[in-house]
């Protein structure tokens, strides 16, 4: 196990330096911070890397990563082709259907909303609630993928060996789908788009803006693309609305090969890092972590239906399923880091975290290496719905 002297400890960072609060459950801070379109409709991050060449050509070099291109290469779909767009879909419907088919998980199911505005909402108010909600959940799937592609797009810029340029050029393929799928089925089967989530804004630009290439494999293929695996999982099991089941299971196919390849060209790098420069990938997947915690709160839904940020902090805290969806959305994380070796690292300070965060107990879960659908061939069976 690598350890931490004295003087890398004194450097240690504090909550407040690594997210901007001294306390996680800060539900107030998570809630003052909402993403907004910028009026000149884009957002723009300088990505302060190094392109880099490389002069060996060695195809399979990296045996496991060269695997997985071309499995990549097979496994390619026609986001306009492959599905059946002709599904119509009414939202409201979809709505009620869903609440109906998953009773048991329910987020409100046992809060106390005395007290608070949604007190008084009723069938009509939690309707609207519930088709927001899935205008926001499609929103931030969107403008995750576009994060994704741009990542993709720079680690083959980055990234020092062949292959695993090989291997993300086809993930800009993938992305480019995901990004064109999301935004059609918010333009033609929902109601209106959402700006992305603020947390999620703040890790996207955390993660562009590094200048060290493996930070972006990180932050975009362990963390986000890790947590959007298991939130596609559950969304998939949970919706009545059989287009997105199925564009889900074809994202999905896709998104756990994109995994596996942070794994797979992370864990070798890691091997020769010293303790503080883990430490400060480990402080990295903390804060990520974090952010992406703070997006589920989805401040922008109840901004737009302008219910008091004192009366969603009561709910939220009195909201005991929640906590259970949150620590299910790490299930891919955790083995994953485990695997890199970043839970141990540095005197096993992320281990502390994850343990304080309630996410430690996933971390003998399969890690994304060994996942089945990572290294599928990606053929029309293997894609259908389930
Ligand atoms: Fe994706
Ligand atoms: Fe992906």
């Amino acid at each position: 196990m690598t350890t931490v002297d004295d003087s890398d400890r004194s450097m240690m960072k504090t909550n407040l330096e690594l997210i901007g609060r001294e306390k996680i459950n800060d539900l107030e801070a998570v809630l003052s911070f909402v993403g907004h379109y910028e009026e000149q409709g884009f957002h723009r991050v300088p990505d302060n890397c190094p392109a880099e060449f490389t002069w060996d050509y060695d195809k399979g070099a990296k045996p496991q990563l060269d695997k997985l291109y071309e499995k990549a290469k097979k496994a390619q779909w026609n986001g306009q082709t492959d599905l059946d767009w002709s599904i119509e879909v009414d939202l409201e419907k979809v709505v009620m259907n869903n609440a109906e088919a998953n009773q048991d998980q329910m987020l409100w199911g046992q809060a106390d909303l005395s007290g608070t505005v949604l007190d008084s909402w009723g069938d009509k108010e939690w309707l609207i609630f519930g088709v927001e909600n899935q205008n926001w959940l499609l929103s931030q799937f969107m403008h995750g993928e576009q994060g994704a592609l741009l990542c993709t797009a720079k680690i083959v810029e980055t990234v020092p060996w062949i292959d695993a340029k090989y291997y993300a050029a086809t993930q800009v393929m993938d992305e480019a789908r995901h990004v064109e799928v999301f935004s059609k089925y918010l333009d033609t089967k929902l109601s209106g788009h959402y700006p992305m989530n603020g947390h999620l804004g703040l890790l996207l630009d955390d993660i562009v803006s590094d200048s060290r290439w493996d930070m972006t494999y990180l932050g975009m293929q362990i963390m986000v693309e890790g947590l959007a695996l298991a939130a596609f999982g559950f969304i998939h099991s949970m919706t009545t609305e059989p287009l997105l089941k199925q564009m889900l299971r074809y994202v999905m196919a896709d998104e756990a090969r994109h995994v596996a390849f942070g794994v797979l060209s992370l864990q070798e790098y890691y091997l020769e890092l010293s303790a503080a420069e883990l430490r400060e990938r480990q402080e990295f997947a903390f804060e990520a972590a974090i952010r992406m915690k703070d997006r589920l709160i989805m401040q922008e839904v109840w901004e737009r239906l302008e219910v008091p940020t004192a009366d969603v902090v009561k709910v939220y805290s009195q909201a005991p399923d929640r906590d259970d969806f949150q620590i299910l959305l790490f299930s891919k994380i955790v083995p994953n880091l485990r695997k890199l070796g970043l839970l141990d690292a540095a005197d096993g300070w992320l281990r502390e975290k994850f343990t304080d965060m309630g996410v430690i107990a996933f971390e003998h879960l399969t890690d994304s290496t060994e996942e089945e659908d990572a290294f599928a061939d990606g053929s029309p069976v293997e894609r259908q719905v389930v």
